[in-house]
């Protein structure tokens, strides 16, 4: 493998150290914006707490690092513009499964109509109590036009918030010695490109279900589709790419050379990582297995030559995760499944999921990423910067710190 002895990441301790004077601040905002968010919630942090949290996805500023993932929950214009409102800082549509002129899919399969999504508590190997999405779906089921109308649509108004509005793809991946449906990629990525223009944002997902599929048994097959996809996809239009790699039913060794071969393929930025599938049962699932094995993977991924671009994903159910994922590089969280959780689950009493969400994700006096943000601070591992302790510098430099 092509790493370099890993630089230590810095470890978390089990509580954040919050300064003496800001605890009971943080406590009563915790408590007092149970209610509804500040209208404002970056410059509420900025000025009670002196912490920015710009972050960045696809190489646009986002005004918090939290963005509403891929799937279910991004696929109405309504929702779209619900969590717009509410403030978070990035939304991926759910995925489409692309079509050549004549309408032929050859991912087909992946194109299925749900069966009902269950969101249920799951325990890790490690013990600790999560939550997983059950469910047989797969992408986008309507048409593409009605998909292009829903991108349209959101692009409108996301850019009225300046809030980035990302389309997410599967198109032909073959096995070994087939060569791609270039039609396929050309017709999808041309008619997206006429809503989105040049500054559009495309994420390329290779899903979970794709890890489970044959086609995926073979390195040579996923090693090729990540070197080709990238050329493939900038071949027909300009573009932001983010290619959000699955979690391969192999060992960390290979998760680490996909991130190698993402970095290398000119592709603009990796989303990390997608839920593990679980062969038996046939379905995919998250909770802190997931965390647990993608900081397990981008710790080693802190040796690689080149560093990757890095959206995170997987159990973003805290500030605290975040930031863990952010000392690996991070610069943003895409999050799905703690936007779904039961209204019941989150200490907020008003508002939407996502609303009651970021909530929790903001000021949880122990699991809050300004907690963990201003704990950061404490322990020198950040400094500020013209008075702010700034979120970004986790992301650009503190893996270099060693605990
Ligand atoms: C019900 C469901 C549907 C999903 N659909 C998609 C999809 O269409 N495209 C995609 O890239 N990811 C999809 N995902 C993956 C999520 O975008 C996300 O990356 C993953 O669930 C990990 O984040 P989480 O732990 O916050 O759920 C889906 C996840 C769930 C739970």
């Amino acid at each position: 493998m092509h790493t370099h002895q890993s630089p230590v990441v810095y470890r978390l301790a089990a509580k954040p150290d919050v300064p003496e004077r800001l605890r009971s601040r943080l406590a009563a905002d915790f408590d007092r914006f149970k209610a509804g968010l500040p209208a404002d919630v970056p410059a509420a942090v900025r000025e009670a707490y002196g912490v920015d949290l710009t972050g960045e996805y696809a190489g646009r500023a986002i005004r918090v690092p939290f963005g509403k993932a891929s799937g279910q929950l991004s696929m109405t214009v309504d929702a779209v513009a619900a969590d717009v409102a509410v403030g978070l800082g990035f939304v991926v549509l759910k995925t489409v499964i692309g079509e050549d002129a004549a309408g032929h899919r050859t991912m087909e399969p992946w194109a299925v109509r749900a069966s009902a999504m269950k969101v249920e508590p799951v325990v890790s190997r490690s013990g600790k109590r999560g939550w997983t999405v059950t469910w047989k779906g797969r992408g986008w089921d309507k048409s593409f036009d009605a998909y292009l109308e829903l991108y349209r649509d959101a692009l409108r108004v996301g850019d009225a918030a300046r809030v980035p509005v990302a389309a997410s793809i599967k198109c032909h991946l073959p096995p070994v010695g087939e060569p791609f449906a270039e039609a396929e990629y050309a017709h999808t990525l041309q008619r997206l490109a006429a809503v989105g223009g040049k500054e559009m944002i495309v994420e390329k997902d290779f899903s979970p279900t794709l890890a489970g599929d044959a086609r995926a048994a073979s390195l040579e097959a996923v090693e090729r589709w990540l070197a080709e996809v990238p050329k493939l996809v900038k071949a027909q239009v300009p573009c932001t790419l983010g290619l959000k790699l699955m979690n391969a039913l192999h060992g960390d060794g290979l998760q680490v050379e996909m991130v190698r071969a993402a970095t290398t393929s000119g592709a603009d930025f990796v989303v990390a990582f997608n839920r593990l599938f679980d062969p038996k049962r046939g379905v995919a699932y998250g909770g802190w297995d997931l965390s647990d094995r993608n900081l397990r993977v981008l710790d080693v991924c802190q040796g690689l030559s080149r560093s990757p671009r890095i959206s995170a994903t997987g159990n973003i159910c805290s500030g605290r995760v975040m930031v863990e994922y952010a000392l690996r590089g991070a610069t943003s969280g895409q999050i799905h499944t703690f936007f779904q959780l039961p209204l019941s689950a989150n200490p907020a009493t008003a508002g939407s999921r996502s609303a009651r969400a970021l909530h929790a994700l903001l000021y949880h006096p122990e699991e809050g990423i300004v907690a963990w943000m201003l704990s950061l601070g404490e322990a020198g591992v950040v400094q500020p910067r013209e008075g702010l302790l700034h979120f970004l510098d986790v992301a650009h430099g503190a893996a270099r710190h060693a605990a």
